[in-house]
């Protein structure tokens, strides 16, 4: 059972992950609830490995797509390194037993204070995205008797296909240096002491149905590798980004076994593979490998449309209102054929209080209330894009791991919401008024 998709499966008409039934996972943990395969993050990971099998290859997994501890734990295990936005993805890592030299340290906007703490902790790279961050990262390691290894994150114009919110690679884009200026930030590197220059970045955007537009992208950095060279710096490792897609309704992309040999035969035809390679994949390693549980609240039938409407909502998972994403969405109980007429077309929302809360549109569902539906393919930009909106306890986590299950984030009480909120002292009120 090693594809991802099987993970979550029926037998005898009942939702299953692994060998649990999702009802029993709901029974002992509520819902909303987030369940993570530990057999299909594994196969997912292997896929990559195994791949690169041979090679001086590094995967590290994009931190941003599923940042639970139970999760970056299992990958640390499995020998994955990781690419880390923040301080606290960095913190996170390192709670989770991840070792820093394989961490990768991306993002527009990183502080003097993450800067330390990653330069502390010994990371492999830092992805600089300016020359404005070239000079303070040079200060920061400077205060510390430091060099950073940096890599250029370069920009290479290219376009990925992709939702305009998770495309990178454009001119428009804020991430990056673009290609045209790339040449002079390696020249700033070296003569700054306290950088070292030791790869070439890129990444181009999310949900990438096609290996072109990496080959593209590659053409770009080759180039430049050859112009940077011989400037005398040595560029020792390529890193090419995430953004492998997954398929959520109809997109066939490709497997990330062949995506990865793809790209590395085509470093190797263009005579750059001596150098190591580093891959950012996050949504392609997690995505499959979770699903999203939630209870049918009340039926709602209307003139114009039927609602579904569910307890789980656009804070627990955001992409339905972000980017008009399709989850597809699976009963906990499979209905009988005998059932299916009266089967309804319904837009599946939450209670949260915006028309912007929706997390299906325009599903045939043969549904009662109490019933548990799943909505699939949630494990990458689900939990970690969830918020409090409307005061609403954040979900909880569940990895199952054949017929066990481990609890991997305990759902948010309403207290610890407000914990850290005060009320106005004692007679502030009255006396601003008297002013
Ligand atoms: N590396 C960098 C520098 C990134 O910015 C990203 C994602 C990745 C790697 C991982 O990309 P992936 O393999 O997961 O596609 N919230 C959006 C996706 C935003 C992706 C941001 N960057 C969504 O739900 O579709």
């Amino acid at each position: 059972m090693s594809d991802a998709q099987a993970v979550f499966h029926y037998r005898n008409n009942i939702l299953h992950a692994e060998e649990v039934p999702v009802q029993t996972l709901v029974e002992r943990f509520g819902t909303p609830l987030y369940v993570y395969s530990h057999e299909a993050l594994t196969a997912a990971y292997q896929a990559y490995a195994q791949a690169c099998v041979g090679r001086r290859a590094q995967i590290c997994y994009a931190v941003k797509a599923n940042s639970n501890l139970g999760v970056l734990n299992l990958f640390a295990k499995l020998g994955a390194g990781f690419d880390t936005v923040s301080g606290g993805e960095l913190a996170r890592v390192l709670a989770a037993g991840g070792q820093a030299n394989r961490v990768v340290f991306s993002g527009v906007g990183k502080s003097a204070q993450e800067m330390r703490l990653a330069l502390d902790a010994g990371v492999k790279c830092f992805n600089v995205e300016s020359f404005a961050e070239m000079h303070l990262l040079n200060e920061v390691a400077a205060a510390l008797g430091k060099r950073a290894p940096i890599a250029v994150r370069v920009n290479p114009h290219v376009d990925a296909h992709t939702h305009p919110y998770i495309a990178t690679g454009l001119k428009t884009s804020k991430f990056g240096i673009n290609f045209e200026q790339a040449e002079k930030a390696y020249a700033l590197a070296a003569a700054l002491p306290h950088l070292e220059v030791v790869g070439i970045d890129c990444h181009i955007g999310s949900q990438l149905t096609k290996i072109e537009p990496y080959l593209q992208a590659l053409d770009t950095l080759f180039d430049l590798i050859e112009r940077v060279e011989a400037q005398g710096l040595r560029i020792a490792h390529i890193d090419i980004g995430g953004g492998l897609g997954i398929c959520y309704e109809e997109e066939c992309p490709p497997a990330p076994g062949d995506f990865v040999r793809t790209v590395l035969a085509y470093i190797d035809a263009r005579g750059h593979g001596h150098r190591e390679i580093i891959f950012e994949p996050g949504r392609s390693l997690v995505g499959q490998a979770g699903i999203m549980l939630t209870r049918v609240e009340y039926l709602k039938p209307g003139e114009a449309k039927n609602f579904v409407i569910v307890d789980a909502a656009m804070n627990d998972l955001a992409r339905p209102a972000m980017y008009q994403a399709y989850h597809k969405i699976l009963p906990a109980r499979q209905t009988p054929e005998s059932d299916a007429q009266h089967a309804t077309l319904y837009d599946v929302v939450g209670p949260v209080c915006e028309s912007g809360d929706w997390l299906a549109k325009d599903r045939t569902l043969c549904v009662e209330p109490g019933d548990i539906l799943a909505l699939c393919a949630t494990g990458a930009y689900g939990f970690v894009m969830s918020s409090n909106y409307n005061t609403r306890p954040r979900a909880a986590e569940v990895i199952v791991a054949g017929d066990r299950m481990h609890l991997v984030r305990a759902r948010e009480t309403v207290e610890s919401l407000y914990a850290q909120e005060h009320c106005l002292p004692e007679g502030s009120i009255a006396t601003a008024m008297h002013r």
